[in-house]
C-alpha cells in the first residue's frame, strides 16, 4: 500500500490541497484511497465532507495499539471507495514527544489495515514537531509543497532535510517522490526566478506539474466535494496537474485498481 506524507515548512502553501487533490484522482479512477489527516486544523477531514467524526487520529495516536486505526477509518461524503482517518483540535496533543517510539505511533497502527487501499494520503500539519515526524515515519514517499516566493528554496530545503533525517532514524524506506510548486501566476518574473532556481537546485525532483493559482481550489473544497466534479475550466486543468502528479508518483498505480 503506497503511502505519501504531504509536508511543507511553511503554512498554507498547499498541503491539505494536494492531499484533496490526489484522492480526488483516486475518486475519480476509482480506486481505493485513505486519508489521514494529522493536521488538528482539520481541513483534509473538511474538504472530504466529513463534519463529526467519532474516532480521530488524535484517538489512534493517544492509543496506538495496532487495530486502532482499523476502528478509526471513516466514510468521506464523496464516495464509498474514499476514506478518511479525521482530525480534531484535540490532535494538538499530539504534537510532542510522548516517549519512547512515540513517533512510530502511526506507523505501527496503519501497518495493521487490511491491505485493501490503493494508497494512503497524510496531511501534514504546518510544522516539523511529532505530528509530522510520525507522517514521515509511517510513509514510504515524502511530497514537499512549496509556493514559488522568496522563501521557497529554504523551505523545500529545511522539508527535504526532514526526510534525511526521518530516513536516517525511524525510516530507511523512505523517498522525497516530488517538489510540487502550487498557486503559480507565471506571468509573474519574481515567480520565473523562484522555479528556476528550485529547478537548478532540485533538478528532477521538482514535478513538472506546477499547479497555478484557480478559484475552483477553495471553491470545491467549500463545497466538499473532489476537485474532479468540480465543473470549470479551471478546475479541468488543476485536475488534469493532479493527475499527471499522481502518475509520476505512482506510476504502479497508472494502470488502474488493483
Ligand atoms: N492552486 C490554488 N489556487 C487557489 N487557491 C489555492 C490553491 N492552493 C491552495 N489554495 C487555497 O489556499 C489556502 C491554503 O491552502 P491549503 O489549506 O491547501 O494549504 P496548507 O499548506 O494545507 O495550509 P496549512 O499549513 O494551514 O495546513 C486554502 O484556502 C486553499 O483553498
Ligand atoms: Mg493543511
Amino acid at each position: 500500500m503506497p503511502t505519501i506524507a504531504v509536508l511543507s515548512m511553511k503554512g498554507g502553501v498547499g498541503k491539505s490541497t494536494i492531499t484533496l487533490g490526489l484522492a480526488s484522482v483516486a475518486w475519480e479512477r476509482g480506486q481505493h484511497a485513505l486519508v489521514v489527516d494529522l493536521d488538528p486544523q482539520a481541513n483534509a477531514t473538511m474538504g472530504l465532507d466529513v463534519l463529526a467524526p467519532v474516532f480521530t487520529t488524535n484517538d489512534v495516536l493517544a492509543d496506538a495499539r495496532p487495530g486502532i486505526a482499523a476502528d478509526a477509518v471513516t466514510g468521506t461524503g464523496w464516495a464509498a471507495h474514499i476514506k478518511v482517518i479525521a482530525a480534531e483540535r484535540a490532535l494538538e496533543h499530539r504534537n510532542v514527544n510522548e516517549g519512547r517510539h512515540s513517533a512510530l505511533r502511526l506507523r505501527t497502527t496503519l501497518a495493521s489495515l487490511p491491505r485493501s487501499y490503493d494508497l494512503v494520503v497524510i496531511d501534514c500539519p504546518p510544522s516539523l514537531g511529532e505530528l509530522t515526524r510520525n507522517a514521515l515515519s509511517a510513509a514510504d514517499l515524502a511530497v514537499v509543497v512549496t509556493e514559488p516566493g522568496y522563501f521557497a528554496l529554504h523551505g523545500a530545503a529545511q522539508a527535504l532535510e526532514a526526510v534525511e533525517v526521518i530516513r536516517g532514524t525511524t525510516n530507511p524506506g523512505l523517498r522525497t517522490a516530488a517538489i510540487v510548486i502550487n498557486r503559480a501566476r507565471p506571468h509573474l518574473a519574481e515567480q520565473q526566478v523562484r522555479i528556476t532556481e528550485l529547478r537548478e537546485a532540485y533538478g528532477d525532483l521538482v514535478s513538472p506539474s506546477v499547479l497555478p493559482e484557480r478559484t475552483s481550489v477553495p471553491q470545491a473544497q467549500g463545497a466538499g466535494i473532489p476537485i474532479h466534479a468540480w465543473h470549470s475550466p479551471g478546475a479541468r486543468e488543476i485536475s488534469n496537474l493532479f493527475e499527471d502528479l499522481y502518475d509520476e508518483i505512482l506510476p504502479g498505480l497508472k494502470m488502474g485498481p488493483k
